[in-house]
């Protein structure tokens, strides 16, 4: 048999999950990382756009105080001054920090400043105010140069980010993915063919073949299923071969006691004296009303086991059943002495079958007989509650310990000392279908050495029926 070997595993379920929570959290953090890169990208394309556009105007404004400064006629030079504001003023809108604020400020005092002092100088250069002015406009121009410098190297650093961020996650996801792949080559679909094989040569006849109880939760789950299955066929096979041993040694009993009696009536010897003659048929049959009982057990057995049970069911007084089923032990020392029955004064009307649940008295009783010594009482009573008539056969026997409680309503199932009483072990088995058939339950109470009860519910007739049913009796 193959070993079984208990895993501690993830379940399939589990494990999908958590890939998917993890793929996912790292889809997440990727969408986040080109999100916030291609912003910064955004932002500082359009920093490089204002600084480029501000280097344009103050070219422009380094132009216009050239012109202004060459210029002769005072109407041009009143055209270029407007323009020089106007482009100065322009540059304002691309202003991208403090720090170029102020310069432009400045820039712009420096410009005014010339154009105050060349108005005042009248036509003649001032070329103090003149290079302030210049050098002011070049420091907007050198601030904006390097506000571009700072926003390629900020694009330079978040393009490496990016591109670590890239490969990090891609890596991840892809060992994610790889582990995934491997872990279900290893942990499912290896023991899943295993399951299959073992499986297939078990159909093919091999009965020891068992799974391995390993894999993912749900697999393990469907080895220990039919792990349980094979091991619950391969006892049902040692109970059939159990029983068919069981069921020899019962006939072979019998058999015996009718072969020696049919010996003494040897076709070429006399005829014994009637006395002993009479002896001897009554017991060929006993032993033959033995059999006949033995093989009407087992046609119930395999009657009730397929399902077949007919019921033929009427409403029928319980008290009666019971006192047809114990007058059947009224010819032996044990009816006629032993049996004490109570029954009420009123009818006890159930809707059953009278033949199946005397039957079932009938055995109640004759386990009671068995299973007790030959000098103990055996009680047998009809009572009633507020939905059932309750049949109950208690004795002073061997009793039944508390584990075989269940087990000895299992076909073929005898508990305690087998050879101290003849039998199949399917009375209980036959009695318990029967009741349960009728919709009716059977419960045991037993100690070990003084005693069992066994008692059955049926379902009681309700008081129309019962009317109805006197009115019948009385009418005929
Ligand atoms: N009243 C009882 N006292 C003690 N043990 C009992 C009693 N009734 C049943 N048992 C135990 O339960 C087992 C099953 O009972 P069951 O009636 O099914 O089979 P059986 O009496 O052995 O055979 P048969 O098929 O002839 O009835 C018995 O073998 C016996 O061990
Ligand atoms: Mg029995």
């Amino acid at each position: 048999m193959m070993n079984r070997r208990p895993n501690s595993c993830r379940s399939l379920r589990s494990t999908f999950s958590l890939s998917i929570v993890v793929v996912g959290a790292l889809a997440v953090i990727s969408a986040g990382v080109l999100i916030a890169t291609t912003s910064i990208l955004q932002r500082t394309t359009s920093d490089v756009a204002a600084a480029v556009e501000s280097v344009r105007l103050v070219e422009e404004a380094e132009i216009g105080l050239l012109l202004h400064a060459r210029a002769k006629d005072a109407v041009i030079k009143r055209d270029i001054e407007s323009e020089l504001r106007d482009s100065l003023a322009s540059a304002k809108r691309y202003v991208t920090s403090a720090s170029e604020r102020r310069v432009l400020e400045n820039a712009a005092a420096s410009v005014e400043t010339y154009l105050q002092a060349s108005r005042r100088a009248d036509s003649v250069r001032d070329p103090d105010a003149e290079a302030d002015a210049f050098a002011a406009l070049e420091q907007l121009v050198a601030i904006n140069l390097e506000h571009t410098r700072a926003a390629h190297e900020e694009a330079l650093e978040w393009n490496d980010i990016a591109n670590i961020a890239g490969v990090v996650l891609g890596i991840m996801i892809l060992a994610i993915a790889i582990t995934l792949m491997l872990w279900l080559r290893r942990r499912v679909i290896r023991p899943w063919f295993a399951l299959a094989d073992t499986v297939r040569r078990f159909g093919e006849g091999e009965r020891t073949a068992r799974a391995e109880e390993n894999g993912p939760l749900e697999l393990q789950d469907m080895s220990k299923r039919f792990n349980t299955m094979a091991d619950s066929i391969a006892s049902q096979r040692e109970a059939q071969v159990a029983f068919l041993g069981g069921v020899a040694h019962d006939l072979r009993t019998p058999l015996s006691a009718l072969a020696l009696a049919v010996d003494m009536l040897g076709p070429d010897d006399p005829l014994p004296p009637e006395p002993q003659l009479r002896r001897t048929l009554a017991v060929i049959a006993r032993q033959i009303h033995h059999l006949e009982r033995m093989v009407g057990d087992f046609v119930d057995m395999s009657t009730i086991d397929t399902g077949k049970l007919a019921l033929d069911v009427d409403y029928h007084d319980v008290r009666m059943i019971v006192r047809d089923a114990v007058g059947l032990f009224s010819h032996t020392d044990a009816g006629a002495e032993r049996l004490r029955v109570a029954l009420p004064r009123n009818p006890c009307l159930a809707l059953c079958d009278d033949v199946r649940i005397g039957q079932v008295v009938t055995n109640l009783v004759s386990n009671a007989i068995k299973y007790s010594p030959a000098t103990e009482p055996i009680a047998v009573a009809v009572d009633t509650d507020e939905s059932d008539v309750i049949v109950e056969v208690t004795d002073r026997g061997t009793g039944i310990s508390r584990e075989d409680h269940r087990r000895i309503f299992e076909p073929f199932r005898r508990v305690g000392s087998r050879t101290a009483a003849a039998g199949t072990g399917l009375g209980l088995f036959n009695v318990q279908r029967i009741v349960e058939a009728h919709g009716g339950r059977i419960e045991v109470e037993s100690v070990p050495s003084e005693g069992s009860t066994f008692r059955i519910y049926l379902r009681l007739a309700r008081a129309s029926a019962t009317a109805s049913v006197a009115a019948s009796h009385a009418r005929s």
